[in-house]
């Protein structure tokens, strides 16, 4: 099978070798598309994300979705010709954190790219049957890619207790805060604002269903959300993962409001008044990732309450890889989602 190594930042290579084994309790799921995603983007571009740095060549991809081709021993519920999002991650399933089906939580989280794990750039991966998810007839594979980002969306508005009739602000408007959008929208939110630096990114965001949306590099973004919802929203999700914009949160949420913290900025220590946060009471929930959330994202789509598929913005090959890459890279403000299919 092809194989897309990242050799070093910037470089990507295709090279063969066998198909895996499928282990017992594992299917082995011919790959059809590969969301990339911005933790991947880091790895391209400078070798590391964080503390975990690259040593050697290494793969990519944990946005994944495929059709079953062999199913292993001890494998009930998913048969050869399957379609399947494949869950990245998989917890050790003995801790209190997997026991309480916190499992995003599990200290040995094994995930797809997150090394020494190598991720799903590739033509097949055997990978556990409990974390394959069979996606119904009207659900495209390239849709049971785009459920792990939906996922994480999802996940943001469950812990951000959206319901129906509340009000939201997403500051930025990348990938992450769009699923965001579609997940408020369809669990019932009322009015939902975007802010974001570029115009192109805010026009996807009312053509998802924003119902107003704010350039934060034109404007005063607290005095425009006061304009709009005068008490503030119930929630804000700081999905752009910078220093400024987490400082907002507190200064935008309602009285006794919550502001969930789902960006992952560059620097681990940040300004943040207290102050604003005790007097109104607010709670802050942060996100990590997601949990059980596979089968309701997959029902949501299937079910029209949530079109995915709009996030996509560019498509690639797998001998393209290394040029998906680079675009994603070179044209930030255009691509929201690229995906490659294999
Ligand atoms: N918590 C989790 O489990 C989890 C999962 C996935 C991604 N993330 C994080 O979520 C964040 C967003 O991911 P993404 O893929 O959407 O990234 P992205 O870079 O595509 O999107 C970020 C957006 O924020 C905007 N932005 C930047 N500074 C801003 C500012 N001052 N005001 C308003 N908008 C601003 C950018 O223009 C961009 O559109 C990243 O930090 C990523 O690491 C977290
Ligand atoms: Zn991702
Ligand atoms: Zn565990």
């Amino acid at each position: 099978m092809k194989v897309v190594y990242l050799t070093q930042p910037g470089k990507m290579q295709i090279e063969e070798e066998p198909i895996p084994e499928v282990r017992p309790g594992n299917v082995l799921v011919k790959i059809e598309y590969n969301g990339i995603c911005g933790s991947d983007v880091h790895f391209f571009k400078d070798g590391r994300v964080g503390d975990n740095v690259l040593k050697g060549k290494f793969v990519l991809g944990h946005e994944v979705s495929g059709t079953v081709v062999e199913v292993g021993e001890n494998v009930s519920g998913l048969k050869i010709g399957d379609r399947v999002a494949l869950e990245p991650g998989y917890g050790c399933g003995k801790c209190e954190f997997c026991k309480t089906g916190r499992y995003n939580l599990c200290p040995d989280m094994k995930f797809f790219a997150a090394p020494p794990v190598r991720g799903a750039l590739q033509e097949y991966v055997s990978h556990p049957a409990d974390m394959c998810f069979k996606l119904p007839e009207n659900v495209s594979t390239m849709e049971g890619a785009l459920v792990e980002p939906l996922a994480v969306g999802l996940h943001a508005t469950g812990l951000g207790e959206i319901g129906l009739g509340q009000t939201a602000v997403i500051l930025g408007a990348g990938c992450i805060g769009l699923v965001t959008l579609l997940a408020a929208k369809a669990r019932g939110a009322s009015k939902v604002v975007v802010v974001d630096l570029h115009e192109k990114r805010l026009e996807f965001a009312r053509n998802m269903g924003a119902d107003h949306t704010v350039n934060a590099s034109k404007n005063d973004v607290l005095g425009c959300v006061k304009e709009l919802l005068p008490e503030g929203p119930d929630v804000v999700f700081e999905t752009a993962g910078s220093a400024e914009t987490i400082a907002q949160t507190p200064f935008l949420v309602k009285r006794g409001g919550i502001v969930v913290l789902v960006g992952m900025a560059a620097q681990s220590e940040i300004t943040y008044n207290f102050f604003q946060a005790m007097e109104k009471e607010i709670r802050i929930q942060c996100v990590f990732r997601y949990r059980n959330l596979y089968p309701t994202a997959i029902a949501a789509i299937a079910s029209g309450s949530i079109d995915v598929k709009q996030i996509v913005t560019h498509k690639f090959s797998l001998e393209e890889s290394e040029r998906a890459f680079s675009t994603v890279v070179d044209d930030a403000q255009n691509v929201v989602k690229a995906i490659i299919e294999t």
